[in-house]
């Protein structure tokens, strides 16, 4: 948890997040940081393959160059982290072994192994990588809203050009990248919450 504040609900960390652009100066401690991905690390995927990554981005000068690659958004250099979410369904695939829970029989593990690579093995990588950004999109969320709860204000952004951030940060040619999300001590107060109400989008059946 933040040092210095006391951690939101769910409910209230939903209703006070906002996409935050301008941010305090002054690094998050790293126990902040890894309190946030703690949480992250938490999110439900299929088959528990968790095909999400992270790297945080703090070094001003390579968040200069994230800048350059996220049509200068000014986040990117506001914030005094920037956390680029990726999934790689080929490192997934390359170490299952440890997805299988402790206490899991050799056999069991095996099936599990065997099931796996049965149903990605034959997809093309355009398929797994794409089916793997999906999953990353609910480490996204999970990751708004334990930012929020423990104190930090975020800006998610799709808008940026992943060859150069795959570039810049030596990661993998078949990665995706769900996003990059700004993060920090909120020095804006955000727009106000503008959404459908439920009774546009929900509906019983
Ligand atoms: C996946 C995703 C990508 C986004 N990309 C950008 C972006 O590149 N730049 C930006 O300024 N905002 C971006 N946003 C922020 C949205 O515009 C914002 O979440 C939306 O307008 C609702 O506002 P709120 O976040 O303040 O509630 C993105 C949000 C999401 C979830």
């Amino acid at each position: 948890m933040s040092a210095t504040l006391p951690m939101l609900s769910v409910t209230e960390a939903a209703r006070h997040r906002r996409s935050i652009r301008v941010f305090e100066p002054g690094p998050i401690p790293q126990a902040d940081l890894d309190a946030v991905l703690e949480a992250t690390s938490l999110a439900p995927s299929a088959f528990n393959l968790q095909p999400w990554r992270f790297v945080v981005v703090s070094d001003p000068e390579t968040k200069a160059k994230l800048a350059e690659a996220a049509y200068r958004q000014p986040q990117v250099t506001s914030a005094p982290s920037v956390i680029v979410l990726y999934t790689d369904m080929a490192d997934t695939l390359a170490t299952l072994d440890q997805l299988v829970r402790p206490g899991t029989t050799p056999e069991k593990a095996e099936k599990f192994t065997n099931m796996i690579r049965g149903i990605y093995g034959p997809q093309t990588e355009e398929q797994r990588e794409t089916w793997a950004a999906g999953q990353g999109f609910i480490a996204l969320g999970f990751l708004l809203l334990a930012a929020q709860a423990h104190g930090y204000a975020t800006s998610p952004m799709g808008g940026f050009e992943p060859e150069k951030v795959k570039a810049l940060l030596g990661l993998p040619a078949n990665v995706r990248i769900p996003a990059l999300i700004a993060i920090g001590r909120a020095a804006e107060e955000g727009t106000p919450h503008h959404r459908h109400p439920l009774s546009r989008i929900a509906r019983t059946a």
